[in-house]
């Protein structure tokens, strides 16, 4: 019971890293655990699991990039369970056009991945905030990516993206230090999720990534959201502007 008596919204629920960290948050004793993403159908399947298993949960279409949305939905949690302490900005998006170099990536492409994968995670800290102001602190985890420290062949807009979500994750830690908010982001290495499902598919490109990894295997889901349970429990409480990579050792080498 890590996280007793705590409110917890997620984003990118629905799905892989965020499915898993709803279900510890449950499983941990969240008072309340919001599973928010756009992927209606898979959000309603990992609220009702959490149910089934005794966990209170509910359901919230959000599109990260969407500031009204945004706002209804830390609305309606504050409503259903009374507060939030934690919000854990994990929506992101990586497809087959934006894994290009800088002179092939579209501004089209270039925009919509900022608008998910950095703009969301802005507008999620900047919503939550004033309610764990309210409740005397609080905990923003956010999701970046080993590709938000270092570079790669391709993925010009995602490794811009996810870079930016590491140093505002600083600027904010700072920011909201003497409110008790605390701001923290973890750094996924490769893992199998929806997101990589299809990549890992084409022939080799799993078994390449495996052989970048020093541990000797393919992350999953659970391995980051280990460590998100980390940072939204007290046991961190002296932790902030972190960067916890969780990547089986791929970028020390
Ligand atoms: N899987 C990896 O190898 C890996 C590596 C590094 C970082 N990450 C990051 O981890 C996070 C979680 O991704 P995942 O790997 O679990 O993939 P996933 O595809 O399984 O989950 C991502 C979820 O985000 C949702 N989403 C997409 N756009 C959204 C939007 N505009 N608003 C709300 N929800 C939206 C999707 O519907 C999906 O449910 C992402 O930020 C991703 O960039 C993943």
């Amino acid at each position: 019971m890590r996280l007793e008596g705590k409110v917890g919204l997620i984003t990118g629920a629905a799905s892989g890293i965020g499915a898993a960290t709803a279900r510890f948050f449950a499983d941990e004793g969240m008072a309340g655990v919001i599973v928010a993403d756009i992927n209606d159908e898979l959000g309603e399947k990992t609220v009702a699991e959490i149910n089934a298993g005794g966990g209170k949960a509910i359901y919230i279409h959000l599109d990260v990039s969407d500031p009204d949305q945004w706002q209804a939905a830390v609305k309606e949690s504050v409503s259903k369970f009374g507060g939030l302490d934690v919000t854990m900005n994990n929506a992101g998006m990586s497809v087959p056009a934006s894994r290009k170099k800088v002179e092939d990536t579209t501004l089209e492409i270039w925009n919509a991945m900022h608008a998910v994968n950095a703009t969301g995670v802005f507008l999620g800290m900047k919503y939550s905030i004033p309610e764990m102001r309210k409740r005397g602190g609080g905990s923003i985890i956010n999701t970046s990516s080993i590709f938000g420290i270092v570079g790669s062949g391709s993925g010009t807009a995602y490794h811009s993206a996810k870079g930016a979500v590491r140093t505002l994750t600083k600027a904010a830690a700072i920011q909201y230090a003497p409110e008790k908010i605390r701001v923290n982001s973890i750094h996924p290495g490769f893992a199998d999720t929806g997101m990589t499902q299809e990549l890992h598919a084409m022939p080799g490109e799993r078994e390449r990534r495996i052989g970048l990894i020093p541990l000797g295997r393919m992350g999953v889901p659970e391995d980051m959201a280990w460590g998100a349970v980390y940072l939204a429990s007290d046991e961190s409480s002296f932790v902030t502007g972190l960067e916890l990579v969780i990547d089986g050792g791929t970028i020390i080498q």
